[in-house]
């Protein structure tokens, strides 16, 4: 049987880049996505496209009772969002600050809940796609993008929370920084495609053990400091 993936999140950008390479490498792909007709046209005909809006519960629970207890293999959750580019330490809105942390960290706290049992019966891996911006132990100079980074610091718990509780029931669950890679979110001046950044991480992924359970890792797979 092929391996199988759900990505949540896969209609641009990193998401839709792991859509296509492991379709590209034979896995059975569900890509999750708020619009999927959109992303039809950039998906290879065998993706199995669905739709999940991480923000509403409803949407995430249609898409586990589709899938029932199938196995997963891989759950990675991508989906997020930047919310307000700032420079300096400035609080946000409360509508900013909703909007980011329910995507951020509501919806991912809920998607893992959701998929875990089908990882975990696979003895599969949970990747959550944060980001170097949210180490406490690098945040010594800027605080630029400050909800943001909070948003994914809290993400990183949400993960550690979820290795300590699916980890012993078989499932790999990581936090994976991609690099700054050229998407949307990303720029044009970051330094990696994403072609480069998935390839990488994909490396990262194949090679994951029990003992990388509630690790925080680069695309390259060296651990990044909390
Ligand atoms: N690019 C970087 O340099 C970088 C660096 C560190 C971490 N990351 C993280 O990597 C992940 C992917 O980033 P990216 O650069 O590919 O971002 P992106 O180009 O902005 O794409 C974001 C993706 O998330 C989806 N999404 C947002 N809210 C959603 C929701 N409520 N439900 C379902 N899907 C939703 C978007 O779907 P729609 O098309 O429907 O909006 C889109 O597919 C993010 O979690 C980001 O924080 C990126």
């Amino acid at each position: 049987m092929k391996p199988r993936v759900l990505i949540a999140g896969a209609s641009r950008g990193i998401g839709l880049e792991m859509a296509v390479q492991y379709a590209a490498e034979g896995w059975h792909v569900i890509a999750a996505c708020r619009e999927p007709e959109q992303a039809r046209h950039w998906l290879p005909p065998t993706v199995d496209l669905q739709a999940m809006d991480i923000t509403q519960a409803e949407s995430i629970a249609t898409l586990a009772w589709h899938l029932d207890d199938a196995p997963l293999d891989l759950l990675i959750v991508n989906a997020g969002i930047y919310g307000p580019d700032t420079e300096h330490f400035t609080a946000p809105s409360d509508e900013e600050f909703d909007r980011v942390m329910r995507t951020n960290v509501l919806g991912a706290m809920r998607v893992i809940q959701a998929f875990a049992p089908n990882v975990a019966a696979a003895k599969g891996c949970i990747v959550s796609l944060t980001t170097r911006m949210a180490s406490m132990a690098q945040t010594t100079t800027s605080a630029f993008g400050l909800l943001y980074r909070t948003s994914k610091a809290a993400l990183n718990m949400v993960s550690r929370a979820a290795a300590a509780e699916y980890g012993p029931k078989g499932a790999i669950v990581v936090c994976l920084h991609p690099g700054w890679v050229r998407t949307d979110m990303g720029g044009a001046d970051a330094t990696l495609s994403v072609t480069e950044s998935v390839e990488q991480m994909r490396h990262v992924i194949g090679s994951l053990g029990p003992g990388d359970n509630g690790r925080f890792l680069d695309q390259s797979g060296r651990s990044i400091e909390w």
